[in-house]
């Protein structure tokens, strides 16, 4: 069966690669086979291999070939329409390749189409044996179990995260020496753009002793980078072991003590919930690496308003500004809308004022798609598609220059970079800069795992190429 690729030139945020989870825990001999394949954003790569923890020790085991597989799951995305339309067009390749040759095959469909338009898609695609939304994953074997014996309910979309987080196995696998790891989920936000709110609910946070002892593990296993992720990672406010609501900045000191732990991350964030204690974390904190997502979305002050953003241009200006006093060395990242309902050329300009203003050095940019369900849908003036399609042309040529040029400027310099595996050449190695540049260099294999210096000696829009010096 031909499972389509994801698309090479996708965002990374929201179109993470196809993600085969951990090796599993082998409580039970792995009889049967799994195959995951993730759309969207890190979270859905975090949960798939969630998924993966849950499934190993009911005897399944991951494969990358869905030919093979006793269970397909497509963990979905549902943030922009066409994002929802694959789902449907790889279940109609799995339906036929089924029908074909693995008519005991059993598909999931999980993630935020899932919950979004569960009933819908039990109608649409019979193929399709149970669905589960994004908080009910410790829920799967009990599904699994209920689909062979053909009773019980199959869509599972209830709200309950704290409830899935007590549930899911302790143990964790990773798969690599740069981890996600889920400290929030859910976003009170409602930008009038977005389905996060609905699909994903409203925010909580996890536990710092929780968030601590998953670190911990995944420290144990090899893990030195991790990602602390949340749809709203910056509103973290999850109750400490002091009894009290710790912010992120807390959180991020508190598992920059574990052992093995070398970078921290975190993603995404948004302006309003950017306090001055995360910013001076930023600027102290060795291991927090010297990049930052930080979504603006428009330049315009009408359109910004129009998306119940909460924020002005200013507002986000005066914090880039603080930002880079506390940590010049920081690299900026953000996303973008254009063809945002009453778009104007004038607003569109501020946008592209914004850009040149900020300078970033990574970006994801969008034409604003209509999700039904959302306040955007229903407000008057909707851009054409031509006109929004100009706008994402003229948007990302500056974006993409302003990328490109900011990886030359490393050019000369000697970075660390975390060795992630074999590069495509042979001989060559791959890994990640301080600024998640994509970096290659030839070495032996000995280094995959550890955090190298390289220079950098070439720079194209997307990656690095350098020498190893030590
Ligand atoms: N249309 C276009 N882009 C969207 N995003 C979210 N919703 C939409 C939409 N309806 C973008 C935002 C967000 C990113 C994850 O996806 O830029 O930050
Ligand atoms: Fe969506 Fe806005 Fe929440 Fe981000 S902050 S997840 S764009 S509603």
């Amino acid at each position: 069966m031909t499972i389509s690729p994801r698309d090479k030139n996708a965002p990374r945020d929201i179109d993470a690669p196809a993600i085969i989870a951990a090796k599993p825990d082998v409580t039970k001999p792995n009889t049967k086979k799994v195959f995951i394949k993730t759309y969207g954003c890190q979270m859905n790569v975090y949960d798939s291999e969630r998924m993966a923890d849950v499934l190993a020790p009911i005897g399944y085991a991951p494969t990358e070939e869905p030919d093979h597989a006793d269970l397909v799951i497509l963990n979905t995305c549902h943030i922009r329409e066409k994002a929802a339309e694959k789902v449907y067009s790889e279940l109609g390749r799995i339906r036929q390749y089924k029908e074909k040759n693995k008519p005991d095959m059993k598909v999931a469909v999980a993630g935020c189409v899932a919950q979004a338009e569960g009933a819908e898609i039990m109608s649409r695609a019979p193929v399709v044996d149970m669905v589960l939304g994004p908080q009910t994953y410790h829920k799967l074997p009990e599904m699994i179990a209920k689909v062979h014996r053909g009773t019980g309910d199959l869509l599972e979309t209830e709200f309950d995260t704290l409830e899935k987080f007590d549930q899911l196995p302790e143990l964790r696998q990773p798969k690599g020496f740069s981890s996600f790891l889920t400290i929030q989920e859910g976003c009170d936000k409602f930008c009038t753009f977005c389905v996060v709110p609905y699909t994903r609910g409203a925010e909580v946070s996890r536990p710092v002793a929780q968030v601590v002892a998953e670190a911990r593990q995944l420290a144990k296993h090899g893990v030195r980078e991790i990602t602390l992720i949340g749809q709203n990672v910056n509103a973290y406010n999850g109750v400490g072991e002091d009894g009290n609501q710790w912010t992120l900045g807390q959180l991020i000191r508190h598992v920059a003590l574990i052992g093995g732990i070398d970078r921290i991350r975190f993603t995404t964030s948004h302006p309003r919930d950017m306090d001055d204690d995360l910013i001076e974390t930023l600027g102290s904190e060795p291991k927090l690496m010297p990049y930052l997502h930080l979504p603006i979305q428009a330049g315009s002050n009408k359109i910004l308003s129009a998306m119940n953003r909460d924020h002005t241009y200013d507002h986000y200006k005066n914090l880039i500004a603080k930002i880079r006093a506390a940590r010049p060395d920081i690299a900026l990242s953000g996303d973008f809308i254009v063809g945002f309902p009453g778009e104007t050329e004038t607003d569109f300009q501020q946008t592209m004022k914004c850009v040149e203003e900020i300078g970033y050095g990574s970006s994801f940019s969008f034409k604003y798609s209509v999700r039904p369900g959302t306040p955007g849908a229903g407000l008057p003036r909707q851009v054409p598609e031509d006109i929004k399609q100009d706008r994402l042309v003229r948007l990302q040529a500056l974006l993409y220059k302003q990328q490109h040029d900011f990886n030359l400027s490393l050019v000369g310099k000697t970075l660390d970079v975390l060795v992630e595996g074999r590069g495509r050449k042979n001989g060559q190695l791959f890994g990640r800069s301080p600024y998640l540049q994509g970096t290659h260099f030839d070495g032996p294999e000995s280094l995959i795992g550890q955090i190298v210096k390289v220079k950098m000696t070439d720079a194209g829009r997307n990656s690095l190429i350098g020498d190893w010096v030590e």
